[in-house]
């Protein structure tokens, strides 16, 4: 576990190859089986209706969506309407490993990046509760993380996130700006079409 100070924020943890090829594996057909359930769809940006490059989908008892609407966390599919799948056990033993000070996850966000796709600098700030870390995992192609302050405009760092490794935004820099630049083709074997896949656990109400 490495602690990487950002603009005098503590809380940002990176655990590189946390998962190893195995552990991998079986993760991906873990997010296999929730796909098969709760197909990838294409979200739209609030407001511009713009699709984002990525496309996503959920597993916890809420996911986080985004339409013309906005923002927001619910309960089931918006294409299907169904309730999102469980989260996989291999990632609730992460956040027990990392995390064990917070209550259980509730939602985890599933990100597809297909060749191409990126996510701009954002703040993780739709949950009712921040008591909680964010904890992400890298599967697949590798891809350039930046992370900010807590002020867009803040100095930013860059790193490369590998499949399998880990990164925490919890403490002070659990609202710190982050975002991929870009995804790195054919740097992985992990994935049979390529692309990477980006797992995001969530705690969104406070503890009951
Ligand atoms: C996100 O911030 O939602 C995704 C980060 C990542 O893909 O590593
Ligand atoms: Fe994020």
């Amino acid at each position: 576990m490495q602690d990487i100070p950002i603009n005098g924020l503590t809380g940002l943890s990176y655990l590189p190859g946390y998962f190893d090829r195995t552990a991998q594996e079986a993760l991906c057909e873990e997010i296999r089986t929730a796909v098969a359930e709760a197909p990838l769809y294409q979200p739209v940006m609030p407001k511009t209706g713009k699709p984002f490059s990525v496309k996503m989908s959920n597993c916890g008892p809420l996911g986080w969506v985004s339409d013309i609407e906005g923002y927001r966390y619910q309960p089931d599919h918006p294409v299907s309407g169904r309730p999102w799948p469980d989260i996989p056990v291999r990632l609730r033993a992460l956040w027990q490993d990392v995390a064990s000070d917070a209550a259980e996850p509730e939602a985890c966000l599933i990100n597809y990046y297909e060749t191409g796709a990126k996510m701009g600098l954002h703040q993780d700030r739709d949950e009712k509760t921040f008591d909680a870390p964010v904890v992400s995992v890298s599967l697949g192609d590798t891809a350039t993380f930046r992370v900010g302050g807590l002020k867009r405009n803040d100095p930013t760092k860059s790193f490369r996130l590998q499949s399998g490794d880990v990164v925490v935004l919890g403490g002070d820099a659990r609202l710190a700006f982050h975002g991929i630049d870009r995804v790195l083709k054919g740097t992985s074997t992990l994935l049979k079409n390529g692309g990477r896949i980006n797992l995001t656990l969530r705690r969104v109400t406070p503890p009951d």
